[in-house]
């Protein structure tokens, strides 16, 4: 039986497609040690660069010695802190919603949220780059999935208008994960409002970056009211891990009540909860570091423009760079290591056949010396 396992690893080898687990030493931080050397992180989530903040690690410590390490339980059992319903209120307020509800992990919000709103004799309309999650989400809903093509708004009024059903949910990433480009909400919402169908909206990489309040790409765009589900994650830009649904209460009363993902799960761990906590106090107190952290990546993007990589249009800290071949991709990610630049390779299924890439990020704590470094590093390729 083993040896199937190793025939299958075999052949994910011999199409290039291999993966394994690269550890780091320290800190989560901008330069990380990696296979003996200090390189500077070009490929995490941690946009505001709190993951390591001395002030979250104190939160969480103090938050562990109040209320304990772990919850005990899941949230319906006795799970549920008073500590989870303040965040709840707070995430709420963030999406200018009235109701919020923590799962441990966005992969869980999604695949808990759509399986729990939709179900068989409803209609899903979902953009075809959109998060495994989001897919996963799709095929546990047994509701009809209709994938309509990349932003492709003509395809999704055309589905909307062929696809009658008793529930229609709309639903997209709002900055994609592996694009970095913008869904736009403007006209889903418009579409959404024309039809009666409901937008779920999943902000994993816009809370806490996008929005006069970090609030994400619908603050930023001013149509967070179009939008009937909000998903956000704790564990990107705010540094922490875990996720949220934010919506009217009617919503999380049902995800509550229907959600696998949240139902039977152990609640978000205490220390988590109080750094999540003061990483939105940092996000409301320093405003700068979303401004620093687009500003970056903004040279970043121009440097990498202006040596003829193809550089995807977008904005936003993550900067792809299209390798197409997966080889090609993974040796450009080695030999920037040897010039202390971390960038993983990004190869299909995760991304389309022949699109392989470095998916680089960038972070608010970067500094103007590591973009250049970083240009450097890439000139050489
Ligand atoms: C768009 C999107 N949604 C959801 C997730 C899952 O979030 P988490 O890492 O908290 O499970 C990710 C993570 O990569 C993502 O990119």
């Amino acid at each position: 039986m083993i040896d199937a396992f190793r025939d299958d690893i075999a052949r994910v080898r011999a199409a290039g497609l291999y993966r394994e687990l690269r550890p780091t030493q320290g800190r989560v931080d901008t330069w990380v040690e990696i296979e003996g050397r200090r390189a500077l992180l070009l490929c995490s989530n941690n946009y505001l660069g709190l993951a390591g903040h001395p002030a979250l690690a104190d939160a969480a410590a103090r938050v562990a010695h109040e209320y304990g390490v772990g919850a005990g339980a899941s949230r319906l059992i006795s799970g549920s802190l008073a500590i989870h319903h303040a965040l709840e209120q707070r995430l709420a307020t963030l999406k200018h919603t009235t109701g919020a509800l923590l799962f441990p992990s966005g992969y869980q919000a999604n695949l808990g949220a759509i399986s729990a709103l939709v179900g068989h004799g409803d209609a899903i309309f979902s953009d075809a780059l959109n998060h495994a999650s989001i897919i996963d989400g799709c095929r546990l809903s047994r509701a009809a999935v209709h994938v309509f093509p990349h932003r492709d708004m003509t395809a999704l009024a055309a589905l909307l208008r062929d696809a009658p059903a008793r529930r229609r949910l709309i639903v997209t990433d709002s900055v994609f994960s592996m694009d970095g480009d913008h869904a736009p909400l403007h006209e889903i919402c418009a579409l959404a409002a024309d039809t009666g169908a409901m937008v779920m909206l999943d902000e994993a990489h816009a809370t806490g970056v996008f929005g006069s309040s970090g609030g994400g790409l619908a603050e930023a765009l001013g149509v967070h009211d179009g939008i009937t589900v909000h998903v956000g994650t704790l564990g990107k830009a705010l540094g922490c891990a875990g996720a949220f649904v934010a919506a009217a209460p009617a919503v999380i009363e049902l995800l509550v009540n229907r959600a696998r993902t949240f139902i039977y799960t152990t609640a978000l761990p205490p220390p988590t909860v109080g750094a999540v906590d003061a990483a939105l106090d940092i996000v409301a107190r320093e405003p700068e570091r979303r401004a620093t952290v687009l500003t970056r990546a903004a040279t970043l993007r121009a440097g990498l423009e202006d040596m003829g990589f193809d550089v995807p249009p977008g904005e936003g800290p993550i900067v792809p760079v299209i390798a197409g071949d997966s080889a090609r991709a993974m040796a450009w990610s080695r030999a920037l290591l040897e010039r202390d630049v971390f960038v993983q390779a990004i190869r299909p299924p995760t991304v389309p056949d022949g699109t392989a890439r470095l998916r680089v990020t960038v972070m608010a704590t970067h500094t103007e010396d590591d973009i250049a470094h970083a240009i450097e590093a890439f000139a050489s390729l």
